[in-house]
């Protein structure tokens, strides 16, 4: 992997990815800050080497380089999921190589369902922590002790200054943001009533299906963490209702201008 790192961020660099900041992890539905980058230089995954292939249509798989609010950044819009058939080494693969082009810190967003029912769909939900459900992990490889500790302290994933500053912030601005735990599964089913009944015992507020693998990548690398999920639909066992991944998109695209006032804030201060 180290010579495969040497060769995407040799790539990256020639296209002029020189020394970006913070790295951006967009979620569904929250593509639009991308408007907001200027001087872009754009990198398709398809054309950068080892890269996964971009598959679900609704993410548009490129790497956006620029500035961003004041900072340099390199964006990914589009993320790796498992359940397209990703091992966990390829999902988190840009985040490395990210890391080796330079970033200091790492911001994520996803879309989530609210398993706190005192948390309403639009909102947005701060991680503080996470369970992982997917069954398996990004630091499970033989190379895995050249890039840092095989043993990952994980006593405290996510960075406690920005979720301080972020908090700061939704109160300052008075955005709707609840803190929570995440709870990662693979999907790309739905879950189940008696799921959700499984994941409120558990400690869960929200479910999803992404960002942990890249939480624990970052955390292997010492890489600041910043992650946020805008809850798409309310999952409340006793009063299930098919879900409408329409409807989550949708969701998240209406919560959109929430969360780019938090991102803007948010970057300014890093
Ligand atoms: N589960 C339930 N609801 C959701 C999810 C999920 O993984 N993602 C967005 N809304």
């Amino acid at each position: 992997m180290i010579n495969a790192l040497k060769e995407t961020t040799a790539y990256l660099k020639n296209k002029g990815f020189e020394d970006p900041e913070i790295g951006i992890v967009l979620g569904t539905g929250l593509g639009k800050i991308v408007d907001d980058i200027e001087n872009q230089i754009v990198a398709h995954y398809n054309h950068i080497p080892h890269f996964p292939l971009a598959t679900v249509e609704f993410h548009k798989g490129k790497l956006i380089y620029g500035d961003l609010y004041g900072k340099k950044v390199v964006v990914m819009q589009g993320r790796f999921h498992h359940y397209e058939g990703y091992d966990f080494i390829d999902i988190t693969y840009p985040i490395r190589a990210m890391e080796a082009l330079g970033i200091k810190k790492l911001l994520v967003s996803n879309a989530a369902g609210a398993i706190n029912l005192e948390f309403k769909r639009g909102e947005l939900m701060l991680i503080e922590d996470h369970i992982n459900l997917q069954g398996g992990s990004p630091l499970a490889f033989k190379e895995v002790s050249a890039f840092g500790e095989r043993f990952v302290d994980m006593s405290d994933p996510y960075d406690k200054e920005m979720c301080d500053q972020a908090k700061a912030i939704a109160k300052e601005h008075n955005l709707p943001m609840n803190t929570g735990v995440y709870a990662s599964v693979v999907g790309p089913q739905l879950e189940t009533k008696a799921e959700y009944r499984y994941l409120k015992i558990i400690g869960a507020d929200a479910v999803g299906m992404s960002t942990v693998p890249e939480v624990i990548v970052a955390n292997h690398l010492k890489l600041p963490v910043f992650a946020i999920s805008v809850l798409t639909d309310e999952c409340d066992p006793d009063n299930l209702k098919p879900v409408n991944v329409q409807e989550i998109i949708e969701v998240a695209g209406k919560a959109e201008p929430i969360m780019i006032k938090l991102f803007r804030e948010l970057i300014q201060l890093q």
